[in-house]
């Protein structure tokens, strides 16, 4: 074990404030009767986490693992070992996978426990939705190979949306639109839904990426993207054409460029991320339809009533498989231990300088 316990904490209203702050010992931590500690191995960061903490108010992200007033602890995907156990049903020693802070350590309460998964129902994390608060209980020595090891927090959470979003254009009839653009085409939410839309090709739009300049290349060798264009080459789009958006850049200045381009014959504008997070917010009253929130669970709970728990799980299951056999030649793992590390690519990716086709994997 470490010498003590750390967090990364960065500032709610400055998120280019951040830093370390230490804690005891991890064999001082106080666990009551039913509570485990558990030492954080590693994690994915991408733009993702990033919007995390800008949404974090807004969409209640500090509440998982808060920290002292008016600073934040980011969740992140990853991995963790028990350290100890205050738990009858969790022995020490055992690897978990799930929704973690940017700590060295976390204290749990696992609650409806059964061989693979538990509920952390640690104080307020009680009151916060399932699909954050459940963990994969993983078997030892059956570790999957290492790219799959890190391709699962890395890429797995942000391909369940892009699933989503795809099986929900096409159960919308891709509202009539015959061509998709994506914005911030080289993201892995991005790329992730241009491979499942490819995969529909004869019955689908044709799928369209935007990107930054330095971006085309690495957006053009996925092959799922039927053409890759700047953000300054709208202009070019045929605009006769029926249009949906689907936004995971949020940078208004572009998405208001989309909706004059296309005016009525943009059918659909979804709004789901914003990897440009300090670009400005999009004007009221922009030509076309008008732009919403993409709300992932809605579509998860609609295909799970009609497709039973068990028959999503399959079919996000095969598509996740299907699409990271791919990704795994697309992305290519840079590894970083140590809080100067996690110190250095929080910066870089707060700051925009992301390279697309390297995916970081932190432990503290
Ligand atoms: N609502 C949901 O349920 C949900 C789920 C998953 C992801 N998302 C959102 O989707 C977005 C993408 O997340 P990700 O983790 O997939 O991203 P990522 O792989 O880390 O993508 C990073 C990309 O963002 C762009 N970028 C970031 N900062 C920039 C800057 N300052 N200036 C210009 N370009 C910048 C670049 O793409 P380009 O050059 O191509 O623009 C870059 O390649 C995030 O906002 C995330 O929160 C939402």
């Amino acid at each position: 074990m470490t010498a003590a316990t750390q967090d990364f904490i960065v500032n709610r209203t400055d998120l280019t404030q951040a830093r370390w702050v230490r804690g005891p010992a991890p064999t001082e931590v106080a666990l009551d009767q039913g509570q485990v500690l558990v030492e954080i191995e590693k994690f994915a960061f991408t733009a993702n986490n990033i919007t995390y903490a800008v949404a974090g108010d807004m969409l209640n992200y500090w509440a998982f693992f808060p920290a002292e007033a008016g600073w934040g602890r980011i969740p992140v995907w990853g991995y963790a070992t028990v350290v100890r156990s205050r738990c009858d049903e969790i022995a020490e020693g055992g690897r978990l996978y799930g929704y973690f802070p940017m700590s060295s350590h976390l204290v749990m309460q696992p609650e409806s426990v059964t061989p693979g998964s538990f509920l952390d129902l640690y104080q307020q994390r009680r009151e916060l939705h399932p699909v954050y608060n459940t963990y994969s209980r993983l078997q030892s020595g059956s570790a999957a190979p290492s790219v799959l090891d890190d391709l699962r927090p890395l890429l797995s959470p942000l391909y369940t949306t892009s699933f989503l979003i795809d099986d929900w254009l096409a159960d919308n009839d891709f509202f009539g639109a015959t061509q998709a653009l994506l914005l911030s085409a080289s993201s892995k939410t991005g790329f992730g839904l241009a491979f499942a839309l490819s995969q529909r090709r004869s019955q689908g739009p044709a799928v369209l990426g935007l990107t930054s300049p330095g971006n085309i290349a690495f957006v053009e060798s996925l092959g799922c993207y039927d053409s890759v264009l700047a953000y300054d080459s709208i202009a070019t789009l045929d605009a006769s054409r029926s249009t949906l958006v689907v936004d995971f850049a949020g940078d208004g200045d572009v998405l208001a460029s989309v909706h004059r381009h296309f005016g009525d014959g943009l059918v659909e504008s979804t709004q789901v991320g914003l990897s440009h997070w300090d670009a400005p917010r999009p004007p009221a009253d922009l030509p076309g339809a008008k732009p919403h929130l993409f709300f992932a669970p809605d579509q998860a709970r609609k295909r799970m009533q009609e497709w039973g728990r068990e028959g999503f799980d399959t079919r996000l299951g095969e598509s996740w498989r299907a699409f990271a056999a791919r990704a795994a030649d697309w992305i290519s793992i840079e590894h970083g231990t140590g809080p100067d590390a996690i110190s250095k690519v929080y910066s870089e990716t707060l700051a925009g300088h992301i390279n697309p086709a390297v995916g970081n994997m932190l432990s503290p």
